[in-house]
């Protein structure tokens, strides 16, 4: 059935980048809806009424979705993979490293970033890409990858962006300083 099928493509796309937990809610839904539909309809109304309760679950698979993913391409899932180099690297701070990260980050990270990494600083308007929401970001993404774009910057593909290298400028101890305060963002 062409439903069915659409459900299907959307099940299978989705599954790719969000978690498996709202793949199974789906699939018990589409199954659930389907023994409902056979006890309750008669066989010639199947496909009228099971349509509209189709594209009802369809719709309402995809508002959970977004509502979970929280905006695409934040999802960890989408987050190229570490390189090498930084991949694994924890940091060796701990939580009193923030003073002395906020310091370095409203110099160095709030005029793109926002205060409170909103991605709202004063120089955002002019910037393509935009930003990142680093309140957002910090939730899912590792030490390691946080280290490895500040380290980095975001010349390189696939950000191709004005975000600065910090490599060089900050050492290693005040990149980790910066991790430590920007993990404080909600
Ligand atoms: C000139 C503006 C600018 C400054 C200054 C800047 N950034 Fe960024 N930053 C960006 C932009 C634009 C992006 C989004 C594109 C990208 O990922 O490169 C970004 C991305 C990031 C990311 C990756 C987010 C993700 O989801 O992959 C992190 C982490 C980050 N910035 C932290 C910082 C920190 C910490 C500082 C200060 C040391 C800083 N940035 C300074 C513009 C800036």
């Amino acid at each position: 059935m062409f439903g069915a099928q659409v459900i299907n493509l959307f099940f299978i796309k989705q599954i790719t980048r969000k978690d498996a937990v709202q793949g199974l809610y789906f699939q018990v839904r589409r199954i659930i809806i389907k023994i409902v539909n056979r006890f309750t309809t008669p066989k010639e109304d199947y496909m009228k009424k099971v349509f509209p309760m189709l594209i009802a679950v369809f719709l309402l698979s995809a508002l959970i979705l977004t509502a979970c993913g929280g905006g695409g391409e934040q999802t960890t899932s989408q987050r190229p993979a570490v390189p090498a180099e930084y991949a694994g690297k924890t940091n060796p701070l701990g939580s009193d490293a923030a003073a002395a990260g906020k310091t370095i980050y409203e110099e160095r990270c709030a005029s793109c970033h926002g205060p409170n990494g909103a991605g709202d600083g004063p120089a955002a308007a002019g910037l393509d890409p935009k930003p990142a929401h680093l309140n957002e970001v910090v939730g899912t993404a590792g030490d390691d990858y946080l280290f490895w774009r500040i380290a980095e910057g975001g010349s390189m593909a696939p950000f191709n962006s004005s975000m600065p290298a910090q490599k060089g400028i900050l050492t290693d101890e005040q990149i980790w300083q910066v991790v430590t305060y920007i993990k404080t963002f909600k």
